[in-house]
C-alpha cells in the first residue's frame, strides 16, 4: 500500500503541475503522507470479498477509485456529479492500471439495475438541498436504500464534537455514534477518527456500517 501511495503521489504531483486551480482537498493526495481517511478505508476492506461491487459515491479526482483498483475490486462503479473531473478518473484508471474505469456522471442516489453490496461515501459530505436534521437524515437514507440495503456501507461523517460556525457543514450535518445507531439499528457498527478539530481544519469519522 505505501509503494502504491508514492506512485499515486507522482502522478498527482505531476497532474497538479499541469492542471491549473486543483481543490485544497485533492492536494492531500501530493502530500508525503496520504490522508487518514485513505488508509481507513484500505483496513475497512483489506479482508473483503474482492468480486462484491461496489458503488463510491463522489469520486472526485479518482484517489479512492485508484485505491479500490489498486486492491483488487473487481466490480467498482464510481459516480461523480462534476462532468468536468470525470476525464481525469478515467485517465488515472487507464495510466496507473491500463483498465477502463466505470465512471458515471450522475449524482448519487440513482437507480441501478443490481443492488451493490458496499457503498462508499468518504470526503464527500453535502448537505445539499437539506435544511435541518431530519431532511439530512432523510438523504443519507435514501443513498442508503436506494438500490436495496448494501451488505457494508462506509460513510464519513462530520463528527458533532465539531463546535466552530461552518457553512459548509452546519450544525445539522454534524452527527455522533448514537445519531448513527439510531439511524442504522440492528447494525453492526465501527466508528474510526478521521480528523479531529483543531489539529484538523474539521472533525470527522468514518463509520463502518454492516447489516
Ligand atoms: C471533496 S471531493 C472528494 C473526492 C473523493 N471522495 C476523495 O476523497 O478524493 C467530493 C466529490 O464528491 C462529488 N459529489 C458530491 N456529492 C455527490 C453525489 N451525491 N453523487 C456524486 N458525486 C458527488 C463532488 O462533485 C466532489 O467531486
Amino acid at each position: 500500500m505505501e509503494q502504491f501511495y508514492k506512485l499515486l503521489k507522482e502522478y498527482n504531483k505531476n497532474f497538479a503541475a499541469k492542471v491549473n486551480d486543483v481543490p485544497e482537498w485533492f492536494l492531500q493526495y501530493t502530500e508525503e503522507e496520504p490522508p487518514l481517511y485513505w488508509k481507513t478505508v484500505y483496513e475497512i476492506l483489506k479482508n473483503e470479498d474482492r468480486n462484491q461491487s461496489i458503488v463510491e459515491i463522489g469520486a472526485g479526482f479518482g484517489d479512492v477509485t485508484a485505491l479500490l483498483y489498486f486492491m483488487g475490486f473487481k466490480n467498482v462503479i464510481s459516480f461523480e456529479r462534476e462532468e468536468s473531473l470525470i476525464q481525469y478518473i478515467n485517465d488515472k484508471v487507464k495510466s496507473i492500471f491500463n483498465k477502463s474505469a466505470n465512471t458515471i456522471n450522475s449524482s448519487y442516489p440513482q437507480e441501478l439495475s443490481f443492488s451493490p453490496d458496499i457503498i462508499i461515501q468518504v470526503n464527500c459530505s453535502y448537505f445539499n438541498q437539506s435544511n435541518n436534521k431530519e431532511e439530512y437524515i432523510e438523504q443519507v437514507k435514501s443513498t442508503y436504500r436506494k438500490n436495496g440495503i448494501p451488505r457494508m456501507f462506509v460513510f464519513e461523517t462530520i463528527d458533532d464534537s465539531y463546535q466552530e460556525v461552518n457553512a459548509n457543514f452546519p450544525y445539522f450535518m454534524r452527527l455522533n455514534k448514537i445519531d448513527i445507531a439510531k439511524e442504522f439499528p440492528k447494525c453492526q457498527l465501527e466508528a474510526f477518527v478521521t480528523y479531529k478539530f483543531p489539529q484538523n481544519k474539521v472533525s470527522k469519522t468514518i463509520y463502518k456500517i454492516c447489516k
